[in-house]
């Protein structure tokens, strides 16, 4: 008596193994994150995120020229906004001379063909650190999405390929979307945070930003980790209203998430493996306790596996210079 089938015959050697494996990791799958700051000559590491940096704009140049020659073509953007500039309304984001729109002018200018993604959303320009207008303790909705597309307009003239909403608020997708049209940004994209979760997993990132919310949580719009279907109505909904690509935020707790939005729907799928996911794996490897090279390209190919047309992805660097 032998087994009728031995699976084992397709994990021989590694000759087979790569014949038969259904998921690569390549530089066109990577959004690199970038974090902006003002001043010259700077490049500051971020405390809870080894060997990640913010960059003043002439740095920012030579790091997005580095990522083109690596095959990185895509960035998505974020500024770090001194305090004395920050307001209620976040009027500083529709600044055409901020430090956000003269981040995007530098990369065109840098790289032409450098895909340029912007962050939408008011928590790095509030005083309060949320993501949209401050009243009585509640973020305003509809005050906020008229500010966000205002906001996705500046970025547009200043040259980005696309804007990322990731705020959550309601209507926005169609409001940012209706603005462009009327301007006649037609080409200008939308990357929609659509499945953005209220994760415990964002700390590092707020550290990298100054962007902490000064009072509460953000769970009145980040969505509950509890819920599913949620996710799946968010994403539907941001599709009807006109978004490009979706994303699932963060990634590893929620590729259950990734999957079935996946399955449900026909445009692509971003997913953003966030900070303290490349926190975790940075401690734990500093530590010794788990191989770094390994944990990260086993975590990235679970992102794929799991449906990611194309993951943001502080790793980006990493993995493409251990691949190629
Ligand atoms: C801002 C924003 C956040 C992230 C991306 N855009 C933080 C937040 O919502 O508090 C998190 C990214 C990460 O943790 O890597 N709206």
């Amino acid at each position: 008596m032998y087994p009728l089938r031995r699976n084992r015959r397709l994990r021989t050697n590694e000759t087979i193994r790569s014949l038969v494996r259904e998921n690569i990791i390549s530089p066109n799958d990577f959004l690199v994150p970038l974090f902006v700051v003002e001043g010259k000559g700077v490049k500051e590491e971020i405390a809870s995120m080894p060997n990640y940096y913010r960059f003043s704009l002439d740095l920012l140049e030579k790091e997005v020229k580095e990522l083109w020659k690596l095959g990185l073509k895509s960035v998505l953007l974020f500024v770090k906004v001194p305090d004395s500039l920050k307001d209620n309304a976040g009027t500083e984001a529709l600044n055409a001379e901020g430090l956000m729109q003269r981040a995007i002018k530098t990369v065109k200018n840098a790289v032409p063909e450098m895909l340029v993604m912007t962050d939408i959303a008011l928590d790095p320009y509030s005083s309060f650190g949320h993501d949209g207008v401050v009243a009585d303790g509640k973020i305003l909705n509809d005050d906020t999405t008229a500010i966000l597309a205002e906001m996705s307009l500046s970025h547009a003239i200043a040259g980005a390929d696309f804007v990322a909403p990731s705020d959550m608020m309601d209507g926005r997708i169609f409001e940012i979307r209706t603005l462009l049209e009327d301007e006649g940004f037609h080409d200008t994209g939308i990357i929609s945070y659509s499945a953005k979760y209220a994760s415990a997993f964002y700390g590092p990132f707020r550290d990298a930003l100054d962007s902490a919310p000064g009072f509460g949580d953000k769970k009145t719009y980040q969505m509950d980790p509890a819920n599913r279907e949620e996710a799946i109505r968010e994403t539907l909904m941001d599709i009807e209203e006109g978004a490009d690509i979706v994303m699932v935020k963060p990634g590893l707790c929620y590729l259950d998430i990734v999957r079935e939005i996946k399955n449900a729907v026909t445009v692509p799928v971003a997913v953003y493996q966030v900070s303290g996911e490349y926190a975790m794996i940075k401690a734990a490897s500093e530590k010794g306790w788990l191989d770094h090279d390994a944990v990260m390209m086993e975590q990235l190919t679970a992102i794929k596996r799991a449906g990611a047309n194309m993951i943001a992805s502080y790793f980006a660097k990493d993995a493409v210079k251990l691949i190629s």
